[in-house]
């Protein structure tokens, strides 16, 4: 359903050119959920932006739901949806409008779209909020109705850029139990980024790790965690000397830590290992007063892959990274309205424009837009509004 090839992408920087992505493959067959993990700046946004048509690559190719993201743009985009780290919803318009609109745009029947706004507000906890205006939104309801817009249409392929940051842990749960049910329930392809690992490692099917613009680990998140980072054995005793010393003889290889009062061993599937163990701590007279089996978590895996831990990486903002942009993290990205947006239709240190290439339409990087938005001047009118609206955020801020 996603296939690229060598896909890169370099800006132009004042202190020489940043390369994002640097020569990145991706295989997401279909159903599949796709968790693409990084550290800020590792080229995880724009990577989902070259896969959404937003921006061209410098180099490589990509085809999405069958088409080519830079030959068959308006073909791609009629098959997926976004919802883009930036966020959209931030409109002078009331959600239920907006939802039924977007729903309108990508083809539905009147009252299909009617009825998929409900849904998305029941689903998305924005029931009695249905009448208020976009812009009235507290940032994780505006966070909510972003991910509801990416969803309303039932894409074939969902890209969600960080959806749930910034939520509550409520909220996340809620949207992750829909993406669960996009795919099981619709066989929906889902790419997404997350800070969240735990979570990846309950919804992903895989786990792509990129850093530094290359991808440098691609599997399930068991076979990552059996691979990269192993089990960890802790085995309590008060004769540490001679528990490490039995410890390396069942492990040979093994790196084994001691501490005050427990003996601790990395060991790849450590229930096949656990009998050798305990026999030669038996062996050895140790007293053993408790065995603790870790998994490794993602971030371990994290960890071994990159040297850092993916949490370390909120005091460490990337230097390459416009000021502009740094300053939009952790709150989920909803800071700008698109009032605001509208009057500052460049950013504040306005790293260039788009170019003609790369150029979507006004208000379309948050939503691909449906082909028929820009073939008749009817669908044209029809899109003023949400172009006008709940997606300029987007396109002000994700400067080229
Ligand atoms: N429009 C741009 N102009 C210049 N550099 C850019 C631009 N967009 C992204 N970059 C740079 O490209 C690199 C990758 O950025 P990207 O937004 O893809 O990272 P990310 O993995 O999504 O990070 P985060 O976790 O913070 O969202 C960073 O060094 C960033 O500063
Ligand atoms: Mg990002």
């Amino acid at each position: 359903m996603i296939a690229a090839r060598g896909l890169e992408r370099t800006f132009p920087g004042r202190h020489g050119a940043v390369e994002a992505v640097r020569g990145v493959d991706l295989d997401v067959a279909e159903g599949e959920v796709l968790g693409l993990l990084g550290r800020n700046g590792a080229g995880k946004t724009t990577t989902v932006r070259m896969l959404t048509t937003l921006l061209d690559p410098t180099a490589g190719t990509a085809r999405v739901a069958g088409h080519d993201v830079v030959t068959e743009r308006r073909e791609v985009r009629r098959r997926i949806g976004l919802v883009g780290q930036g966020g959209a919803a931030g409109s002078e318009h009331r959600v239920v409008d907006e939802l039924r609109t977007q729903a309108r745009l990508h083809g539905l029947g009147r009252r299909e779209a009617a009825e998929r706004a409900a849904r998305m507000c029941a689903d998305f906890g924005l029931e009695g909020l249905e009448h208020r205006l976009a812009k009235t939104l507290s940032g994780g309801q505006r966070r909510r109705l972003d991910i509801a817009l990416g969803l309303v249409s039932r894409p074939q392929v969902l890209f969600l850029d960080e959806p749930t940051a910034g939520l509550d842990p409520h909220s996340r749960a809620a949207v992750w139990e829909h993406v669960r049910s996009l795919r099981t329930e619709h066989g929906v392809t889902v790419f997404l980024t997350t800070h969240y690992l735990d979570e990846a490692d309950q919804i992903c099917d895989r786990i792509t790790v990129v850093d530094e613009g290359r991808v440098i680990a691609d599997d399930t998140p068991e076979a990552l965690k059996d691979a990269t980072a192993g089990d960890t054995v802790v085995i309590a005793t008060r004769q540490v000397a001679e528990a490490a010393v039995a410890v390396g003889r069942a492990v040979p290889g093994g790196r084994v830590d001691k501490a005050a009062d427990a003996v601790q061993v990395r060991v790849v599937e450590a229930r096949r290992r656990l009998a050798d163990i305990l026999r030669e701590l038996d062996h050895a007279g140790v007293d053993v007063e408790s065995v603790l089996v870790k998994r490794p978590s993602l971030d371990d895996v994290f960890l071994t892959l990159t040297g850092r831990s993916m949490h370390e990486q909120h005091a460490q903002p990337d230097q390459n990274e416009p000021r502009e942009r740094r300053g939009q993290r952790g709150g989920g990205g909803t800071s700008r309205t698109a009032s605001e947006a509208a009057e500052s239709p460049e950013p504040a240190g306005g790293t260039g424009a788009a170019t003609a290439s790369d150029g979507p339409a006004p208000g379309t990087a948050a939503r691909p837009v449906p082909a028929a938005r820009a073939a008749s001047p009817a669908a044209a009118g029809a899109a003023a509004r949400p172009a006008a609206t709940g997606t300029a955020t987007a396109t002000p801020r994700e400067d080229q």
